[in-house]
C-alpha cells in the first residue's frame, strides 16, 4: 500500500522536487546511426535528490531514453549488457520480426554479462510503445530497467505539447533503497504480484508539468508497474483517450476523467487545457488506502491561445489487419488458474503433473490451460493469415493483464470492462470474467502471451503460440 507516511514524505518534497519539464528532457535525438543502450546499475532520485536510489537503467536511467522513431523507419539499437545478469530487450507492441521480439529462451539466447546484441527492426504502427528486458523481468523491471518508444505518426495530428508520463510503484524500505529481499517473493507472487510503496511519474516524485490556457496536449500514459493496475483520475483536466496500447481508437470518445491501465498498458490521451493562468490540475492514483498524487499540471502566467481549441483530433488509422473471418476461425479457450484463494489442484509443469505445493516448491502458483510455465509445445500453431479467437476464462481471484507478442487482438466480447472492439496487446482480465479477443495471425515466428503482473508470468501464466 502506498501509505500515508509515504505520501506525506512525498508531498512535503514537492515543493523542491517541483518543475522539471517532463518532455524535453528525454527527448532523444535517434539520428545517430547505431544507438546504443547500455543495461547497467544507476541512481534515481524516486524520494529524494539527496538520497538517489540505486537503480538498473538503460544508459544508468530510469526510464532509459525516450526512443521516438518514425513509422516504417529501420530501427537500429544495440544492446550492451553491462548488468550483473543475462538480459535482452523486448518492445512490447511492436508487431516485429519474430528474431527482434526479444524473449530469452524464445526468440533469442539472453544476452550475458558483457556480451551485446543489435536489434534491427522497423515498426508497422504509429503510437506509443515500450521496451524492457524479457529475462527475469520481474526483477530487471522492479529495479527500473525500461523506457518509452514513441512511433511517430508520418502525418501527426497538431499538438502544442508531447507529454511523456510513465507511472511505476517501487517497493523501498526505510532508507529510500529498493527492497531486494522481497524480490522474487512467492507471497507476492501467489497474489497481486509485487506491489511498491512509492508511485512515481518519469521516475520523479510527482512532477510538476508547465502547460497553458489553450494548449492542446497529447499525454501518453505507461503503466510500467510489474503488478500494480493503476485506477487514475485527473482533476481539473479533461482529457479524451485517442489510443489505446498504440492503437487509435475508433469511435470519437467523450472526455472521462477516470481510466484504469494495468501493467504493460498504454493510453494517449488529448487534453485542451481550459486551466485559468496560475492554476494547477491534477492525475492521482485512487487506492483502497486512499488517492495519491501522480504528477501536476500547472498553468502558466500566458495562454496559448483566447480560448482552448475546438477542432476534433483523429490520429490516422495503423496498417492492422482488421478484418476477422470469425466463420472459419482457429479457436481456443485459455483457463487461467492458481493462486491464492484459487481452485487449482494440481497442474503440469516441464512435463509433469505436479501438487499446489509441489508446485510452490518450485516457485510455480499459476496455470494456463492446466500448465504452468512455458510450455514444450506451443499451445497452438496456425498457418499466417488464419484468424484466431482466444475465450479467456479467468478462473483465479485476482485479475490478469494477457499480453499478446507480435499482434495486436480485438476484444470480442466481456462479461466486465467497456473495452470491446478496442485493439490491445494488453487485455485486463478482472477475476470471474469471460473475455474474448480475435486477431489475425499473420506474424509468422514464436510468440508469447502472458500474464504482464511480472511475478505471475515468472510463477506460471505464461505459454506461446506459433505462427506458421
Ligand atoms: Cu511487455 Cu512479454 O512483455
Ligand atoms: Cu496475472
Amino acid at each position: 500500500m502506498l501509505n500515508r507516511r509515504q505520501f506525506l514524505r512525498r508531498s512535503a518534497l514537492g515543493v523542491g522536487a517541483a518543475c522539471i519539464s517532463v518532455h524535453r528532457p528525454f527527448l532523444h535525438a535517434w539520428d545517430e546511426p547505431g544507438l546504443e543502450l547500455r543495461a547497467r546499475p544507476g541512481r534515481a532520485a524516486l524520494v529524494d535528490t539527496d538520497n538517489p536510489t540505486e537503480i538498473w537503467g538503460y544508459n544508468g536511467r530510469s526510464p532509459g531514453p525516450l526512443l521516438r522513431v518514425s513509422q516504417d523507419d529501420s530501427i537500429s539499437v544495440g544492446l550492451r549488457n553491462d548488468l550483473p545478469m543475462p538480459t535482452t530487450i523486448h518492445w512490447h507492441g511492436i508487431r516485429i520480426d519474430n528474431a527482434m521480439d526479444g524473449v530469452g529462451n524464445l526468440t533469442q539466447a539472453p544476452v550475458e554479462p558483457g556480451e551485446t546484441f543489435s536489434y534491427r527492426f522497423s515498426a508497422p504502427d504509429a503510437g506509443t510503445f515500450w521496451y524492457h528486458p524479457h529475462f527475469r523481468s520481474w526483477e530487471a523491471m522492479a529495479r527500473g530497467l525500461y523506457g518509452m518508444l514513441i512511433v511517430e505518426e508520418h502525418e501527426a495530428p497538431f499538438v502544442d505539447q508531447d507529454i511523456v508520463l510513465i507511472l511505476d510503484d517501487w517497493r523501498l524500505d526505510e532508507d529510500d533503497r529498493l527492497d531486494e529481499r522481497s524480490l522474487g517473493n512467492l507471497h507476492d507472487a501467489a497474489h497481486a504480484g509485487r506491489l511498491g510503496n512509492v508511485l512515481t511519474a518519469n521516475s520523479h516524485p510527482g512532477p510538476t508539468i508547465p502547460v497553458r490556457f489553450g494548449e492542446r496536449i497529447r499525454v501518453r500514459l505507461l503503466n510500467a508497474a510489474n503488478a500494480r493496475v493503476m485506477n487514475l483520475e485527473f482533476a481539473g483536466l479533461a482529457p479524451q483517450v485517442v489510443a489505446l496500447d498504440g492503437q487509435p481508437v475508433s469511435r470519437q470518445r467523450t472526455p472521462q476523467a477516470r481510466l484504469t491501465l494495468s501493467p504493460g498498458a498504454r493510453a494517449d490521451l488529448l487534453v485542451d487545457v481550459d486551466l485559468e493562468p496560475e492554476r494547477r490540475a491534477s492525475l492521482k492514483l485512487i487506492t483502497r488506502g486512499g488517492e495519491v498524487p501522480a504528477a501536476e499540471f500547472l498553468a502558466g502566467p500566458e495562454r496559448a491561445r483566447s480560448a482552448p481549441l475546438i477542432s476534433s483530433f483523429a490520429l490516422p488509422s495503423n496498417p492492422l489487419a482488421t478484418a476477422l473471418s470469425l466463420a472459419d476461425s482457429h479457436r481456443l479457450e485459455l483457463s487461467m488458474e492458481g493462486g491464492a484463494m484459487g481452485r487449482m489442484n494440481s497442474a503440469r509443469y516441464q512435463g509433469e503433473q505436479f501438487s499446489m505445493r509441489e508446485l510452490a516448491a518450485k516457485g510455480q502458483a499459476w496455470s494456463l490451460n492446466g500448465e504452468a510455465g512455458m510450455p514444450e509445445k506451443p499451445l497452438f500453431s496456425v498457418a499466417r493469415g488464419r484468424t484466431v479467437e482466444v475465450a479467456m476464462l479467468n478462473d483465479t481471484r485476482w485479475p490478469h493483464a494477457m499480453h499478446f507478442h507480435g499482434h495486436h487482438v480485438q476484444v470480442q466480447s466481456t462479461s466486465a470492462h467497456d473495452q470491446a472492439g478496442t485493439w490491445r496487446d494488453t487485455v485486463l482480465v478482472d477475476t470471474e470474467e469471460n473475455l474474448s479477443v480475435a486477431f489475425v495471425a499473420d506474424n509468422p515466428g514464436r510468440w508469447m502471451v502472458h500474464c504482464h503482473m511480472l511475478e505471475h508470468q515468472a510463477a506460471g501464466m505464461a505459454t506461446w503460440f506459433e505462427v506458421l
